[in-house]
């Protein structure tokens, strides 16, 4: 499966087919999910697929499924979930299908370890795009370094087009970095960026993994560059 075209091309859509999708492709998804290598092997996650039935939330898209995420108490749980399910995201793009993550939706029945849901099924009309239309930061205002795999990540979706990460590139090594808020009434309106950083690292794994390179993540307990301001560490892909 290439995952790594739809990193370019993806859209998220709130314009779906109501229409199920075929009951194989759902298993498929769940099969897939369960052989991709997760960030870090002690974090715990889970998911189920609903529908529209079983889920509440304000001005919700009218998707035949909805993946609800959730995960047990682990200082970069939000991370790992970003990690795994952004590689479910582009699974489905890559056969056609569409998504949207919602950090609005909720599952009916209350669940304390739950995360953020993704609503997903066939597009009403195209979700794809141009790279040139996506609306990004600059890598100059997202990295210190180069690396060819950080386009990919600069792409990544993320609540509110925050876009809250930065990557310093030290030799081999990309470190990784997240706002804890993203300022202002934003911050009041969302607090999921160290679940978007996740996504960017899936993106850069994905674009690593095209180029024939290992992606191992782990936290470093010492020789890391400082921050740059606002930001904090998350992590070193090595
Ligand atoms: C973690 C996360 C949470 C999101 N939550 C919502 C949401 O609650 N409602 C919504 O309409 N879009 C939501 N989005 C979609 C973003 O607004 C969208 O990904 C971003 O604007 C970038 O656009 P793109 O996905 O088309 O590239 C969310 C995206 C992410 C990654």
């Amino acid at each position: 499966m290439d995952l790594y075209s739809p990193i370019f091309t993806r859209a998220s859509t709130r314009k779906f087919d109501p229409s199920p999708l075929p009951k194989d492709i759902l298993s498929k998804l769940g099969d897939f999910l369960a052989v991709v290598k997760p960030l870090l092997p002690d974090v715990e996650l889970k998911h189920e697929i609903v529908s529209g039935r079983d889920v509440k939330g304000m001005a919700l898209p009218k998707a035949p499924h909805f993946l609800l995420i959730s995960g047990k108490k682990h200082p970069l749980r939000n991370t790992a979930a970003g990690y795994l399910y952004q590689h479910a995201e582009l699974w489905l793009y890559a056969q056609g299908y569409a998504t949207r993550w919602l950090a609005g939706v909720k599952p009916k029945e209350p669940d304390p370890d739950y995360i953020i849901g993704i609503a997903f099924g066939k597009p009403a009309e195209p979700a794809v795009r141009k790279t040139e239309e996506f609306k990004r930061k600059a890598m100059s205002e997202i990295t210190g370094g180069r690396d060819s795999r950080l386009e990919a990540a600069r792409l990544a979706p993320s609540g509110m087009n925050g876009q809250p990460w930065y990557f310093i590139v030290d030799g081999g090594k990309i470190h990784t970095y997240y706002k804890p808020n993203l300022g202002g009434l934003l911050s009041k309106m969302y607090n999921l960026t160290n679940l978007d950083v996740g996504i960017a690292l899936c993106h850069l794994a994905v674009a690593g993994e095209h180029e024939g390179r290992t992606f191992e993540f782990a936290v470093m307990e010492e020789g890391v560059p400082a921050p740059p301001s606002g930001f904090s560490y998350v992590g070193t892909v090595k």
